[in-house]
């Protein structure tokens, strides 16, 4: 299967679009306090009462050629659009429910728009499809054992069907999802994404093999995301949680993709007014692209089919930054080095480096690691007596959110070696080593898709994910990692982060860290939390001072000594060495 397509596109658009948009997360009078397309489940508002909004659905000013010309103008290269989201609605044609919008005032087929205008506009068609909950149907899933989504309200229709012994989730598989998704795959031309969404238990190994077959089958190009099965790792590609960030490397051969709102909802919110900046979104995008990990931006027309207004500024002054930057972020460049920079975000491709600076450094900086006859530096660049690059003019890059860019005679030689970077080493939790005792335990052992797309394991021990160490409480697990450090001393932080949207940084942990012969035993402190992150909030935690009487390589261990209360679940993101 080829998928370079996908990793040198490295962004892409989300369009969360349905019914749901009319009420946009207020119904009669009241309003939702979660994300919008899940109104239905969050009130549970019977279907008789809630399908009415298809016999209003009449969105005049959904324009699809006006939304993805603009998506394309942005560098969003390919789209994924909701033909049928967990309510049940089908923005297409169909033969197999009369619940769709073909049946609505509209009379339109929506992913039959969206797709030709998608290929006037050289971008990739992609299809969400909600292939688990369906609360339309009788049969959709309904996994009640499992708990509520988020605390706030049933996974399934249990309001109209209550009678779990009556549901026969084979019989909406088998009756509607298959042949649907063989509706959708043979009717708009090339698809190059099939986004299935929240696999509960009830869609087996079997039958998610069945649906990635068939949709094989039909477009052998088209790649599968993750969240196709729960119990099995499958699909193409790894989609990560709701607005997670990667912070480590993402496997060559499966490549991670994020996945963003702009406000808080994915589906229209008329009261959500919470923006995130332009600036920010485009930091989010270098993050993952230097982990190798593509990006899909969400946007979310209301039940007109208009965009909120601050997501078109958001597309112009994206397109804006694209101009500039877009050679950088397409092809596949991603961080050549094997750490992170706390200074800037790396893309390398070829004989080419791209630097951008965040500004945390001040003016000028230091690269390390970097071995190869310059051609041409756009920013001022001095080479010192240890081999490292000195930069500067960095700040008003930063400010513009622009790359330095360094041009060598052939490809550089990166240092795959870890050491320290304009005197700080980050040690990402997935560049380490993890053991459960003596035993090395590989990459990706015991870990799985959970439900909503985020990565599970099996109980009692810690796997790595893109996003660092999780189920991190086994105090027979520890991290290891091999690094060069000159003389001198070091403070020793760790960086962990809350894996539960929203909840608080907290911990009552206690870990212990060993440096050649010395030892520390620390409980984790909410010494510095992180004020970027929205939704999985991160701490830095001091562990420890460090002196070296000699440049040496040293092996760093670090261990949790006590298991953590589930409710205070955090994952070791990465361990930070930083010269005093
Ligand atoms: C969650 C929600 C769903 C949304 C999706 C986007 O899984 O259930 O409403 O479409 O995230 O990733």
């Amino acid at each position: 299967m080829d998928k370079s397509w996908f990793r040198k596109l490295r962004c892409g658009a989300f369009l969360h679009w349905g019914l749901y948009a009319i009420p946009g997360g207020v119904w009669k009078g009241r309003e939702v306090d979660y994300i919008g397309e899940w109104i239905q489940a969050l009130l549970r508002i019977p279907n008789e009462e809630y399908s009415q909004l298809a016999r209003e659905f009449n969105p005049v000013d959904f324009d699809a050629d006006k939304l993805v010309s603009a998506f394309a103008r942005a560098g969003l290269g390919y789209l994924v659009f909701t033909a049928k989201h967990h309510d049940g609605f089908c923005l297409f044609e169909t033969q197999y429910s009369d619940y769709n919008s073909m049946n609505s005032p509209c009379h339109r087929d929506f992913v039959r728009e969206l797709s030709e205008a998608c290929a006037r506009h050289g971008v990739k068609m992609g299809l969400y499809y909600s292939h688990c909950l369906d609360w339309h149907e009788k049969d959709g899933c309904d996994p009640r054992p499992v708990g509520k989504n988020m605390g706030l309200c049933s996974w399934g229709n249990d309001w109209d069907f209550p009678d779990q012994g009556e549901k026969d989730f084979g019989r909406y598989f088998q009756g509607k999802v298959l042949p649907q998704v063989q509706e959708l795959m043979t009717h708009y031309g090339p698809i190059s994404v099939f986004w299935a969404d929240c696999p509960f238990p009830d869609v087996t190994a079997e039958r998610a093999r069945q649906l990635v077959d068939l949709v094989h089958r039909l477009q052998p190009r088209c790649l599968v995301n993750s969240r196709i099965c729960g119990v099995e790792k499958m699909g193409d590609y790894g989609t990560l949680g709701d607005n997670e960030v990667p912070a480590g490397v993402s496997p060559e051969d499966f490549p991670s993709e994020g996945i963003i709102t702009l406000n808080d909802t994915w589906g229209y919110k008329r009261h959500d007014h919470h923006w995130k900046s332009v600036r920010a979104v485009e930091g989010i995008l270098l993050d993952s692209a230097q982990a190798g990990a593509n990006l899909l931006v969400n946007f979310g027309p209301d039940g007109q089919g208009n965009l909120p207004a601050p997501c078109w500024d958001f597309l112009e002054e994206l397109a804006r930054w694209h101009r500039q930057v877009g050679e950088a972020l397409h092809g596949d460049g991603r961080n050549p080095l094997p750490q992170t920079l706390s200074w800037c975000r790396l893309l390398g491709r070829g004989r080419t480096l791209w630097i951008f600076p965040t500004g945390k450094a001040g003016d000028s900086a230091s690269l390390s690691g970097v071995e190869g006859e310059l051609a041409s530096c756009t920013v001022p660049v001095e080479r010192l007596p240890n081999g490292d690059w000195r930069l500067s003019g960095l700040e008003e890059l930063a400010e513009k959110n622009l790359p330095a860019v360094m041009t060598f005679r052939e490809e550089p030689r990166y240092d795959h070696r870890l050491r320290l970077q304009n005197g700080i080493l980050t040690l990402a939790a997935s560049q380490g080593r993890l053991f459960h005792g003596e035993r090395e335990r590989k990459a990706g052992e015991g870990a799985f898709v959970g439900p909503a797309g985020e990565t599970m394991g099996d109980a009692g021990h810690s796997f790595m994910t893109p996003m660092g160490l999780r189920n991190w409480g086994n105090p027979q697990d520890s991290i290891q990692w091999t690094c060069l450090l000159p003389a001198g001393k070091y403070q020793i932080r760790l960086l962990t982060r809350q894996m539960w949207h929203r909840k608080p940084w907290e911990s009552q942990r206690k870990v212990r860290l060993e440096v050649e012969g010395q030892c520390w035993e620390t409980l984790l402190r909410p010494d510095q939390r992180e004020a970027e992150n929205l939704y999985y909030q991160g701490n830095y935690s001091r562990l420890a001072s460090l002196e070296l009487p000699r440049d040496q390589e040293v092996t760093i261990k670090l261990a949790t000594r006590e298991e953590p209360e589930p409710q205070a679940e955090i994952r070791l993101e990465a361990l930070e060495i930083r010269r005093e």
